[in-house]
C-alpha cells in the first residue's frame, strides 16, 4: 500500500515537471540572445518598450505597445522598418542614430522572433 502510493506520487511527479517543460513554444528571450538585433533592441528600445518587448507605460503616461502580441499597426517587415526608421506617436526615429543593416535586423527581429 505505501509502496503504491510512493509509486503514484513518483508518477505524477514526474508527469508534473513533464508539463512544466512541453507547455507552450519556446519564448524568444531579448535578454539572453546573443544575437547583434537582440544587443540592438537592448540598447535602443528596451527603455520604452520593455527588456522582452512586452510593451510598458512610460513615465509620463505614453502607452508603448507590445511587439509581440496585440493590434499591430505596421504589419509587414518594411513597414516596421519604416517605424523604426521614422518613429512617430511617442517613438524616436532612428534613421540618424542607426545603419540600414541595424535597422533592417531588428525590423527582422520584431517580424519574425518576437511575433509568432
Ligand atoms: C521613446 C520611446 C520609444 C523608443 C525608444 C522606441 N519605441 Fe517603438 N514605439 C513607441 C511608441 C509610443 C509606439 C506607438 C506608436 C504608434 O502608436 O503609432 C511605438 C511603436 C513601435 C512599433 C509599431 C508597433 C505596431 O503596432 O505595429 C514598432 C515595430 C516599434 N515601435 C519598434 C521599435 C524598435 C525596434 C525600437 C528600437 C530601435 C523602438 N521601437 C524604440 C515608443 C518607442
Amino acid at each position: 500500500m505505501i509502496r503504491a502510493k510512493l509509486l503514484l506520487t513518483l508518477l505524477f511527479g514526474t508527469l508534473g515537471v513533464a508539463a512544466c517543460f512541453t507547455s507552450g513554444p519556446e519564448q524568444f528571450s531579448i535578454r539572453e540572445s546573443r544575437e547583434p538585433a537582440a544587443s540592438l533592441f537592448r540598447q535602443n528600445c528596451a527603455i520604452c518598450h520593455g527588456p522582452e518587448g512586452e510593451g510598458r507605460m512610460l513615465d509620463d503616461g505614453t502607452l508603448v505597445p507590445s511587439l509581440r502580441r496585440g493590434e499591430f499597426k505596421r504589419i509587414t517587415e518594411q513597414e516596421i522598418y519604416e517605424q523604426i526608421a521614422e518613429g512617430g506617436n511617442g517613438m524616436l526615429p532612428f534613421r540618424n542614430q542607426l545603419t540600414e543593416r541595424e535597422m533592417r535586423l531588428l525590423s527582422d527581429l520584431v517580424r519574425n522572433k518576437l511575433r509568432q
